[in-house]
């Protein structure tokens, strides 16, 4: 049985990251979505919410779990018998951030990284940008999926 991790901040997660998740459902037998927490970066949703906001986006695909971590993530791999880690790549510049990412990662344990390429239609989301354009009253409803819409909307204080 092969388990594979999607890792990642996911403050908040987008259709990009769960374009990535199905995908990665449909070729490994477990998906294990992990939310790492980064104590020295503050978001604007807590871990808690973090994980809702997975839990209720992700419907109908048994083979995938929601959980988090404070820690290096090849030791949540060793520890919960994790065969590989399974990255999104956008464009050229993730490229060499990830691959240095991949590298060292398996340096540490020998852990390796499957990338799956971003579809077309997501290849500009990026949470960062999706906080932006949402703060400042912008139409992000084709980029995440409605909890997280409506996650955005309250933070910021404004209705579509
Ligand atoms: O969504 P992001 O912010 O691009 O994800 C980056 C993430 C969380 C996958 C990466 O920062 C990470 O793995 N953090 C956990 C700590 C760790 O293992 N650091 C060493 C990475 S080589």
């Amino acid at each position: 049985m092969t388990r594979v991790v999607c890792p990642g901040s996911f403050d908040p997660v987008t259709n990009g990251h769960l374009d990535i998740i199905t995908r990665a459902s449909y070729l490994f037998d477990e998906v294990v979505v992990v939310v790492l927490v980064n104590d020295a970066k503050k978001g604007l949703f807590d871990t808690a919410q973090r994980l809702d906001l997975i839990r209720r986006s992700i419907r109908n695909r048994p083979n995938v779990t929601v959980d988090s971590y404070a820690g290096l993530l090849v030791d949540y791999c060793a520890q919960n018998d994790i065969s590989a880690i399974v990255k999104g790549l956008r464009a050229v510049s993730d490229f060499d951030y990830e691959l240095q990412m991949a590298q060292m990662n398996g340096n540490l344990t020998g852990i390796d990284t499957i990338f799956i390429p971003t579809a077309p239609d997501y290849m500009f989301i990026a949470s960062s940008l999706v906080k932006e354009v949402a703060r400042h009253g912008g139409d992000v409803a084709d980029l995440v999926p409605p909890a997280v819409l409506a996650a955005l909307d309250e933070s910021y204080g404004h209705q579509h």
